[in-house]
């Protein structure tokens, strides 16, 4: 489907159908309000009346606020790719929600039909934007970055969509080093024989089991004279069983998605690459599988980290916190960043805190937390704080070695293995480092706002939030 930016009236314009949206305030002023009525049309937000007749399809919407726009116009597409129309037109409802418009429309759209054998075609080819008064210059960079965003956010739902067989810690690499080829980036992969001079002990035992070697993948794009460097650590556990702490059949499925930390941060490094941003990105990926069999790791192991840290295994569940520690230690020793982020489907206790739809920060800079919930603000994502505290952090403590994987109590998971996490960031490093625990946001089974069945592509819509504001 191509999306259109036009540089005409919106009458002037051809096209099969016409969209309009609505808000309950004009309803009762527009010349086919008795019609509406009639058809039982409020306005609601999310709701649709199609009036075949008038080949016109009318979408209530709260405001022309961002977060409305995005969610209305995920629902118009899917209206238009359920008929038999080709072509739509609709005016742009305003320059500030351009993005959100576009974002409605391809991540609404969004559909992953690689494994139907017969995938149902939607008619729509076109849908064409007037600009109306504004001017084509305000509008065509606005347009052009938002499909950039909306395209990468697309690319990382369509790997982490893709079933376990298939991608695997080394064919996950290799689709890292495809998108560093296509976009010039650097990349450097690093396997078991490397991880294992490198000491990254704790990575490999998560990957013992597998049959598949785990692999570390370091993707850079380094434009002449960076405003800022900033480094991307993701979770790429692209099948997460628990190991020998099993776990139970009906949590295992969907555990595809574990990698969807390290896609988002190849979908970040895309995007940021395409808006060709004056910030240098290095994305790190560890990917690893995490199994059961002869050779897998167990509950008691202690483990000797890359940083020396040592740890003792609790749990073989509580894995990507170990493939982490080795990732950050790493990627620290490797860049000298100014902020380092990591993305992770680290917990389940992060969605009983803050529910599916809200990703979970942690850090300890109050300034760099408020600096990425602005930025974000209109990204569509939402994100909360998960406050750290020294009470939390004893619960980490190993009787045996220097830290314990698993807390001793359960309650505030999220915010425990944030601090697993922060044991491998050094000193210096404290202030410029966050975590995103994206467990609930990566993945539904319910559609909601601009998010289809499966993949949302979390993460990669906020950072490029906030990397295009950095300073
Ligand atoms: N990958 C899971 C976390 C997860 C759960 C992501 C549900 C998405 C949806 C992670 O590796 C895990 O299993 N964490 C454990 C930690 C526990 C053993 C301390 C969890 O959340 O139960
Ligand atoms: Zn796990
Ligand atoms: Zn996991």
């Amino acid at each position: 489907m191509n999306i259109k930016l036009v540089d005409k009236k919106i009458s002037d314009i051809d096209s099969e159908i016409l969209v309009e949206f609505l808000t309950k305030d004009e309803l009762p002023n527009h010349k086919k309000a008795k019609i509406l009525q009639n058809a039982g049309f409020k306005a609601e937000q999310d709701t649709t009346c199609f009036l075949y007749e008038k080949a016109t399809l009318f979408c209530g919407i709260e405001s022309k606020k961002s977060d409305d726009v995005r969610s209305a116009a995920s629902c118009m597409i899917k209206m238009l790719k359920s008929s038999n129309y080709k072509s739509a037109k609709m005016s742009v409802i305003g320059k500030s929600t351009l993005s959100a418009l576009v974002e409605g429309i391809v991540l609404g759209g969004y559909e992953f039909n690689e494994y139907k054998s017969e995938p149902k075609k939607a008619a729509l080819e076109e849908i064409s934007f007037a600009i109306d008064d504004f001017e084509l210059g305000e509008l065509e960079t606005i347009f052009n970055e938002a499909l950039i965003i909306a395209n990468a956010t697309c690319y990382t739902r369509d790997i982490v969509n893709r079933a376990p067989q298939e991608i695997n810690p080394q064919t996950l690499a290799h689709a890292a080093q495809t998108l560093a080829y296509d976009n010039s980036l650097l990349c450097n992969i690093l396997q078991e024989d490397d991880l294992a001079k490198e000491n990254m002990n704790a990575m490999l035992a998560v990957g013992r089991a597998s049959v598949h070697g785990s692999a570390l993948v370091h993707l850079a794009y380094k434009p002449a004279n960076p405003k800022k460097v900033v480094t991307l650590v993701g979770k790429g556990l692209t099948y997460d069983s628990g190991g020998l702490s099993l776990k139970a059949p009906t949590s295992m499925v969907t555990m595809k998605m574990d990698k969807a930390g390290a896609c988002a941060v190849l979908g970040i490094i895309k995007a940021v690459s395409e808006l060709k941003l004056d910030i240098e990105v290095h994305a790190f990926i560890g990917a690893v599988e995490n199994m059961v069999g002869g050779n897998a790791y167990k509950p008691d192991d202690i483990l000797v980290s890359r940083s020396k840290t040592t740890i003792e295994v609790r749990n073989t569940d509580a894995e990507g916190r170990l493939v982490l520690a080795d990732m950050l230690d790493y990627a620290q020793e490797k860049v000298d960043a100014d902020y380092i982020f990591d993305f992770a489907t680290l917990t389940g206790a992060c969605m009983i805190a803050l529910g599916q739809y809200t990703t979970g920060l942690m850090g300890h800079s109050h300034k760099l937390k408020h600096d990425i919930s602005r930025a974000g603000g209109d990204s569509g994502e939402m994100i909360s704080s998960l406050p750290f505290n020294r009470h939390l952090k004893k619960l980490l403590k190993s009787e045996i070695a220097d830290i314990s994987n698993t807390a001793s109590k359960p309650y505030g998971g999220a915010i425990t293995a944030g601090l697993f996490l922060d044991k491998f960031i050094k000193d210096e490093n404290k202030n410029k480092w966050m975590h995103f625990d994206i467990a609930g946001t990566a993945y539904t089974e319910s559609p909601w706002d601009c998010n289809v069945y499966g993949a949302t592509g979390a993460g990669v819509r906020l950072m490029c939030a906030f990397l295009r504001e950095a300073k």
